[in-house]
């Protein structure tokens, strides 16, 4: 390339040697779509098979093609391959590289056959092996959050609406709102899981082949349930990339949420949590310090895997049938965000595992800001018939007098409290203990010990089934 081109002042800058430099670039994707090297030869060899099998090819070709195909993998797998940018992707890459170890019956593979099916089993092969593992990471946090449940399934601590101190529950009953939100991430995946189960090889490059081949074959030999129905939507959809990334964004978000919460609770105002040392920092000038930065990132990290959902609903949203170049661009943001959760995922297990519960923290906080005047109001209209506005208004009065005498409301005596209503007995002092508060709350779902007993129950089977 010329000195002149190479300087140009518009487009020039790093590209020393011009607008083909700049063309390899912006095209080339082998820097990150490397990734699909097993599966880009897992789909080649099936391919080849079929073609083998339904004589497109001779089968002596088929055995070099499988054979170079091997040596390649290995060559990969052990960091010998050289890939080059030259050759765009990792499609062109292996088949160049298998031109070279066999010769002329390399070129034989490609037979009906295009880089926009080829891109698209191989893609959908990677995000189903992801879904894989994310299901089982979500499994081992469920199952982390129920031994945490099983632990505590009676230690009080407060229940906030607006992070104000609202009703007393369990901590047990907490962690399974975590298991509940984590529970139905893994129904999520599942779903998805059977929705993408297709195989699109076969579609070529957007029309379907003459070719006599066997779509079902290569369908089962990739583990597909079955192959696509619409050659066009083949090679032009990636729906299941951006369901990838909306279940990884919803799941980022449940782990954001518990982060939140673990940055609020292991504070030395709430203390109700105390991280181990593997999960959390000190700091480099305040020596009394115990950063909760594993939980910070996850909080962070949640607005990566949200932004390349984003970021690829928008590539997607103005394309025409069927394949286009911008599609390329569905790799970086599902491999980013899938290693993103996969971290998030350990960490979030890894640091609720090991949290200290600090049960007597817990306990004081339940009992303070009159946690229990819905218990009270309950009382009023179960034994005095009161209906349960006036019970409210009557309750109200009572948080008010103990905020006087700046007591709880279970150290009221009995004449406070019938000053204000004459019907109230010395029974409403059971139900103003924290403990009898959570154990009276029995209804289905409810926070009662022996009712997170039984729902722990009930996940601890269906986790086993999922
Ligand atoms: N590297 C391309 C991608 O990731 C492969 C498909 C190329 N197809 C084409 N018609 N240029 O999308």
């Amino acid at each position: 390339m010329s000195d002149k081109k190479a300087s140009n002042q518009m487009w020039g800058g790093r590209f020393a040697s011009g607008p083909a430099a700049i063309m390899e670039a912006i095209n080339a994707s082998i820097s990150f779509d490397r990734k699909l090297y097993a599966q880009d030869i897992r789909g080649s060899l099936a391919h080849s098979e079929m073609l083998a099998e339904t004589g497109i090819i001779s089968t002596d070709d088929q055995h070099k093609i499988a054979h170079g195909l091997n040596t390649i993998l290995k060559e990969i797998e052990t960091g010998q391959f050289e890939f080059s940018t030259r050759l765009e992707d990792i499609h062109m890459n292996v088949e160049a590289r298998l031109a070279e170890l066999i010769g002329s019956a390399a070129g034989r593979l490609h037979t009906a056959r295009s880089r926009n099916d080829q891109v698209a089993v191989d893609f959908r092969l990677w995000v189903k092996d992801e879904f894989h593992r994310v299901a089982e990471a979500l499994k081992g946090l469920i199952a982390v959050f129920l031994v945490r449940a099983e632990e505590h399934a009676a230690t009080v601590m407060p229940g906030f609406t607006h992070l104000q101190t609202a009703q007393p529950v369990t901590f047990g009953h907490h962690c399974l709102a975590y298991v509940e939100m984590f529970a139905r991430d893994l129904s999520r995946v599942r779903d998805a899981i059977q929705r993408m189960d297709e195989s699109p090889l076969g579609a070529a490059a957007l029309a379907g082949t003459g070719f006599p081949i066997d779509r079902r074959q290569t369908a089962k030999a990739l583990g597909f349930r079955e192959p696509t129905r619409n050659s066009l939507d083949s090679v032009s959809d990636r729906d299941y990339a951006l369901e990838f990334l909306s279940v990884a964004a919803i799941s980022a978000t449940h782990l954001s949420r518990l982060a939140e919460e673990i940055v609020i609770w292991s504070t030395p105002q709430f203390g109700f949590v105390r991280l181990s040392d593997s999960f959390s920092t000190g700091s480099s000038i305040m020596p009394q310090k115990k950063n909760p930065d594993a939980a910070e990132l996850v909080r962070a990290k949640t607005g990566r895997v949200n932004g390349h959902l984003i970021g690829l609903l928008t590539v997607m949203k103005g394309l025409p049938l069927t394949y286009s170049k911008d599609m390329q661009e569905d790799k970086e943001a599902v491999f980013d965000a899938a290693e993103t959760l996969d971290l998030m995922l350990a960490a979030m297990t890894g640091m609720v595992g090991d949290m200290t519960i600090n049960v007597a923290a817990m306990k004081k906080a339940a009992g303070s800001g009159y946690s229990t005047a819905t218990d009270l109001a309950d009382w009023l209209v179960r034994t005095l018939g009161m209906p349960f506005r006036e019970a409210h208004h009557v309750t109200g009065r009572a948080v008010a007098l103990a905020e006087t005498k700046k007591v709880g409301l279970e150290k009221l005596m009995l004449e406070d409290l019938q000053s204000i209503h004459d019907g109230i007995t010395q029974d409403i002092f059971s139900v103003l203990s924290v403990q009898n508060s959570v154990k009276s709350r029995t209804s289905f779902g409810g926070t009662a010990p022996s009712e997170v007993r039984k729902q722990i129950r009930y996940w601890k089977k269906r986790l086993a089934k999922a």
